[in-house]
């Protein structure tokens, strides 16, 4: 007879909550009861743990067994919760004493043979254990160096249950978590490889300095998917809080591995168009996953050939663009995952992709479809149209100058960047790019811009060739074409400027 109680943490979203997890043995008939609100994987938890138990060398008490996983009212799903379960068991049922396990969260899957095994999301996990100031946890040997990114904390790993308990009692060695190793040299793209391309450039200079979504339309081969990557590296570096963010995305979509190190820079996701739903904006049958959508937090969501995806995919992606956060909606509970890209599309003009407009071979009809998903309320959320124009051969064989690296824009971008983000927080919005400010601000004094300067947004709010969302969306482009310019106000030309990526041409 017995009971014991631990802390394990549940992740909901990509924030980690305190769980109680606690164990009765208790004489009468063998059974096992599992309650607050177990999902199907924590109900195998109970076969897993008791195979695990016993190929340690422990027994499984064959006595009524109630184990309870506290608050009830929060979803719990996945296998982190197998470790707590078996070390709760061995203290309720006498084979464990109780301080071993006092002030530990243990976080693993077990396998039958009582290996530990990683689980993704030990990151936000151990983050939330150390904000409730709790002071030590257990994790799998391949959670290690994930754990490592959190400070303030003591974690150690073993490699399986036997010698698990015996470093606890201290009789045997945990293993410790490694150092962390510095990071890895910048191997991105450069922009001066891509040759001419001059306006694309300048469109991805803008969109970098005030986060402004950028569509890229041209035929085959002249360099779209090529500046497409080359548009994370001109993004700033992310701060402390924000590496943290996405670097724990990451780690619950189980793509930790891959990075081993705490991201620093913009993301890239390039998803195919035959992406799953799921895949693509999050979701997915059992544990809830960050998409792709997702992953790109505070960098670049990439649709290439944009006609392609699905019309419900271009739909899901609506509501999150203006929103920053992606709602998936399970029936426990709406699963929150941040989702705040800078949104690039890439599309030929037509199906058949020729070169040149006089060799399309579309119908019209073929091309009136085409031209239909090219259009829409998605579109109307992409601030700068840049139409592609095959490069010269001139160019291509390096006869004009050489263009500018990727360095040297970045530092035009970070200083308009800072340009913004000084001027917006300032006027108490935070330190938000342009993209982000709300057009009431915009409208009112003493951000308002002159009619000499709006004049033409104003024609075209007022010829109904602008949106009200494309006015607002006009002007914040402006603020960051004066911010790379170094001007603390758009004039006319910044507004002329803007108007025509707006549009995608010569007004
Ligand atoms: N402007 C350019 N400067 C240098 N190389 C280029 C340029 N445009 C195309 N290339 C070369 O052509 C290849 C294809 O370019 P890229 O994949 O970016 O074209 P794309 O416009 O995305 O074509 P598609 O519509 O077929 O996807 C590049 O890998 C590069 O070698
Ligand atoms: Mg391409
Ligand atoms: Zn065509």
């Amino acid at each position: 007879m017995g009971y014991a109680r631990i802390t394990a943490v549940g992740l909901v979203g990509v924030t980690g909550h305190l769980v109680t997890v606690e164990a009765h043995v208790d004489r009468g008939q063998a059974r096992v009861v599992l309650s607050g609100l177990p999902d199907a994987v924590l109900g195998q938890a109970r076969d897993r743990v008791r195979s695990a138990l016993v190929n340690s060398g422990f027994h499984w008490p064959d006595q009524r067994i109630a184990i309870n996983l506290l608050p009830a009212s929060l979803p719990k799903h996945g296998s982190s919760f197998d470790l707590a379960i078996a070390l709760v068991l061995l203290v309720a049922s006498g084979q464990l004493p109780p301080p071993l396990i006092d002030g530990i969260v243990p976080i693993g899957e077990l396998g039958l043979d009582g290996r530990l095994r990683p689980v993704p999301g030990v990151l936000p996990a151990l983050m939330a254990a150390r904000e409730s100031r709790l002071r030590a946890a257990v994790v799998a040997p391949g959670n290690l160096r994930e754990a490592a990114l959190v400070s303030g904390l003591t974690v150690h790993g073993s490699p399986d249950l036997r010698r698990l308990t015996a470093g606890l009692a201290g009789q045997g060695e945990m293993l410790p978590v490694p150092e962390l190793d510095a990071e890895s040299e910048d191997h991105s793209p450069d922009l001066a490889d891509v040759v001419g391309q001059d306006a694309a450039k300048r469109a991805l200079e803008i969109s970098a300095a005030g986060g402004h979504n950028l569509m890229l339309l041209g035929p085959p081969g002249v360099g779209k998917t090529m500046l497409a990557e080359r548009l994370p590296p001109l993004l700033p570096r992310l701060d402390d809080a924000s590496a943290m963010e996405v670097t724990a995305i990451h780690s619950i979509a189980g793509q930790f591995e891959k990075r081993a190190a705490l991201l620093r820079r913009a993301p890239f996701q390039a998803p195919h168009h035959s992406a799953s739903m799921p895949a693509l904006v999050g979701g997915g049958s059992g544990v809830p996953r960050p998409g792709a959508l997702s992953l790109a937090h505070c960098g670049v969501l990439f649709l290439d050939e944009l006609p392609e995806f699905r019309r419900d995919v271009i739909d899901a992606l609506r509501q999150p663009l203006e929103s920053g956060i992606i709602n998936i909606h399970r029936s426990a509970a709406v699963v929150r995952f941040p989702a705040r890209v800078l949104l690039m599309l890439a599309a030929n003009p037509c199906p058949c992709a020729a070169p040149k407009p006089a060799d399309c071979e579309c119908s019209a009809m073929a091309r009136g479809r085409y031209r239909a998903k090219l259009k829409g309320p998605l579109m109307d959320r992409v601030d700068l149209h840049v139409r592609l124009q095959p490069v010269g051969r001139s160019a291509l064989l390096g006869d004009e100058p050489a263009p500018e690296d990727s360095r040297a824009v970045a530092e035009r971008v970070s200083r308009a960047r800072e340009a913004a983000a000084a001027r917006w927080e300032s006027a108490g919005c935070g330190r938000i790019p342009n993209s982000q400010v709300a057009g009431a601000r915009l409208r009112a004094r003493p951000w308002r811009l002159p009619s000499t300067v709006l004049g033409v947004a104003d024609w075209m709010l007022d010829s109904g060739r602008l949106s009200a969302r494309g006015y607002d969306r006009v002007q914040r482009l402006a603020w960051s074409i004066a911010d790379l310019a170094g001007r603390d106000r758009p004039d006319e030309n910044d507004l002329g400027e803007a108007v025509e990526l707006r549009l995608g041409h010569k007004v």
